[in-house]
Parts: C-alpha cells; sequence; structure tokens
C-alpha cells in the first residue's frame, strides 16, 4: 500500500534549500511513500481567541494531517531553534487540546543548513517538541545535511551526489519505519 507523508517545509523562502530537499526527497522516495510537499504560508496565525471558530486554513491543514500516514518535517534551523513559521504551525496542528492532529503520526526530521552544523538544534527542539502531540520519531538514522548551499543546479535539481545517497539512506529507513508503523 501507499503511504500518505505529510512533509512539512519549514522556510517559507521561494530558494529555500528545505524545499528544494523536500522535492528532491519526494522524487527519490520508494514507490511505498507518496511525499505530499506541503509549504506554511496559508497557515495564519495561531490565537486562542480563534479557536471556538476555527479559520479555514487552520482545519485544512489539520485535516490533511489527519489524513496522514506519517509527517516528514525539513526544516533549516533559525537562530539555533527553528523557524517561527514551523512552530505555529506545530501550535495550530496541536490543538484542540488533546485532539493534535499529529497524534500518533510517525514522525521523521530531515535537518538542513547552508553552515557547518547541518540543523542539529533545530532537529533537536524539535524533538522536544514533538513527543506530548505526535507519534513516535525515528530516531535512527540521524540526518543533518551541512553545505547545503552548492547541492543544488539553478533549476532547483539536486547534483550532490553525497547528499543524494544520504537522502536514499534516510528514506530506506523511513519507509520501514512507516511500514512498520501503519501495520
Ligand atoms: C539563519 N541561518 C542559520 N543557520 C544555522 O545553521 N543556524 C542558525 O542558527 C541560523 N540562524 C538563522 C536565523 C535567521 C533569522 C535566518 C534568516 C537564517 C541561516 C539559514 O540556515 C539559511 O538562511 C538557510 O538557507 C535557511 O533555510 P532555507 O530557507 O534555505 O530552507
Amino acid at each position: 500500500a501507499t503511504h500518505t507523508i505529510v512533509t512539512i517545509v519549514g522556510s517559507l523562502r521561494k530558494e529555500s534549500f528545505s524545499l528544494k530537499l523536500a522535492n528532491a526527497l519526494a522524487k527519490l522516495a520508494p514507490a511505498s511513500l507518496k511525499l505530499d510537499v506541503t509549504t506554511l504560508e496559508s497557515i495564519s496565525f495561531f490565537n486562542q481567541d480563534l479557536e471556538a471558530n476555527p479559520p479555514a486554513d487552520w482545519l485544512a491543514f489539520r485535516e490533511k494531517l489527519q489524513k496522514s500516514n506519517g509527517v516528514l518535517f525539513v526544516t533549516p534551523e533559525y537562530n539555533r531553534s527553528i523557524p517561527g513559521v514551523l512552530k505555529n504551525a506545530i501550535d495550530v496542528a496541536s490543538r484542540p487540546y488533546g485532539k493534535s492532529s499529529f497524534l500518533g503520526k510517525p514522525i521523521g526530521i530531515v535537518g538542513n543548513a547552508p553552515g557547518a552544523l547541518g540543523g542539529v538544534s533545530a532537529v533537536k527542539h524539535l524533538q522536544n517538541i514533538l513527543p506530548g502531540i505526535a507519534g513516535p520519531i525515528l530516531g535512527q538514522p540521524e540526518i543533518y545535511l551541512n553545505g547545503i548551499g552548492d547541492a543544488f543546479d539553478d533549476k532547483g535539481q539536486l547534483t550532490k551526489e553525497s547528499v543524494q545517497k544520504l537522502l536514499q539512506q534516510y528514506l530506506d529507513a523511513f519507509a520501514a519505519f512507516i511500514e512498520k508503523q501503519n501495520r
């Protein structure tokens, strides 16, 4: 069976390396996984005042997650944490209290950065945020793609072989994890 994976991009930037990575992952994914690359520009700011009458964009995002077989985060690091837009989307999906749309969903996290540390602090923060509101997180293998700035050609295609190899390895492990969690 094909498993649908909501693949959440943590950057709104048009030329985002995270977005390009998400697209590369979608292409490289085995037939058992359908990666639905999802950007966050349509998600309005979380505000508890709106909870009684939630905006349509919140409801659509929550429903997409609920219908999925898992979630893959592809995110950069902003100031040693996750970008605010990503935290906002997680806050939106976590509500109503006790009814998180991530509940039971197996989670993968792909860190990346043009710099040397590959987004490791952002990944570690996600690993702190998610356990109370989501399913199990794939902890092995870890993936922190450093020096991501030279991995793509000017059409946004992934050309760096070392990165392709790491993505393939991660996808193999993630596919097995998703298979097991959806049995
Ligand atoms: C950054 N960047 C960054 N990089 C990093 O490795 N660690 C960090 O803490 C930060 N902090 C940070 C804060 C802010 C506000 C910005 C705008 C940027 C650099 C960041 O990794 C780089 O801009 C990436 O290209 C952003 O990811 P996308 O948009 O390419 O996916």
